[in-house]
């Protein structure tokens, strides 16, 4: 199952973009707001990547990773994921990370709004989330610009290199965009 935006495409990922999703997480500005760490080996990514490929035949599913791709060229140029809570809560959470290279052409906010669109049309939520360090000014940028709002502070909850970061907590829930 693939989807589309304007220039974007998000496609399940495989073992085959291992490399691709390895040279992502090496890059110090793609970790800088990250709790994930450069990984030391590709045998590191192929750990964190294995379980995001396995939850894809879990029924019923509750976490996708997909990688997104530029439909002109079919180039790899991020990932994005969602994780859903049980049926009842109706609530996904979503994430994304692009190769600098391909910063500051609006491809997050094009990524945003599909999760968003994905997420109340296709998997019928309720309400999306997404935390973002409150360092990460460009991330609350693409947040804010795609229609969520802040709702809240975690005080030091992130683990990054050694230090405890504030995150912002964001959310947009069902009707919120027919309001604007
Ligand atoms: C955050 C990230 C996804 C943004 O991707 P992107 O494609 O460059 O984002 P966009 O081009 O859609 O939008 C970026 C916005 O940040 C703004 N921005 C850039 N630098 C900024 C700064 N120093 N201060 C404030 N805003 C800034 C841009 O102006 C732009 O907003 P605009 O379109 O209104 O001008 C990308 O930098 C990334 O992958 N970072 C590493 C991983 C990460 O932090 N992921 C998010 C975890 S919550």
């Amino acid at each position: 199952m693939t989807y589309q935006s304007t220039r974007l495409r998000l496609a399940e990922i495989s073992l085959g973009d291992l490399d691709a999703i390895h040279h992502l997480h090496s890059f110090p500005e793609v970790d800088e707001f990250n709790t994930l760490g450069i990984p030391s080996s590709i045998d590191e990514t192929k750990e964190y990547l294995t379980p995001l490929i396995q939850a894809q035949k879990v029924t019923p599913r509750k976490s996708y990773f997909w990688k997104i791709e530029l439909l002109e060229a079919s180039a790899f140029i991020g990932i994005a994921g969602m994780t859903l809570s049980s049926d009842k809560f109706k609530r996904g959470e979503i994430y994304y990370k692009l190769l600098p290279n391909y910063w500051g052409k609006g491809y997050a906010t094009e990524i945003g709004r599909l999760l968003i669109r994905v997420g109340f049309n296709d998997f019928n939520l309720h309400r999306i989330e997404a935390g973002v360090a409150t360092e990460n000014v460009k991330s609350i940028s693409v947040l804010e610009k795609i229609g969520m709002a802040r709702e809240g502070l975690h005080r030091k909850i992130l683990p990054i290199r050694g230090e405890w970061k504030d995150n912002y907590h964001y959310a947009i829930v069902e009707g919120d965009l027919k309001d604007n």
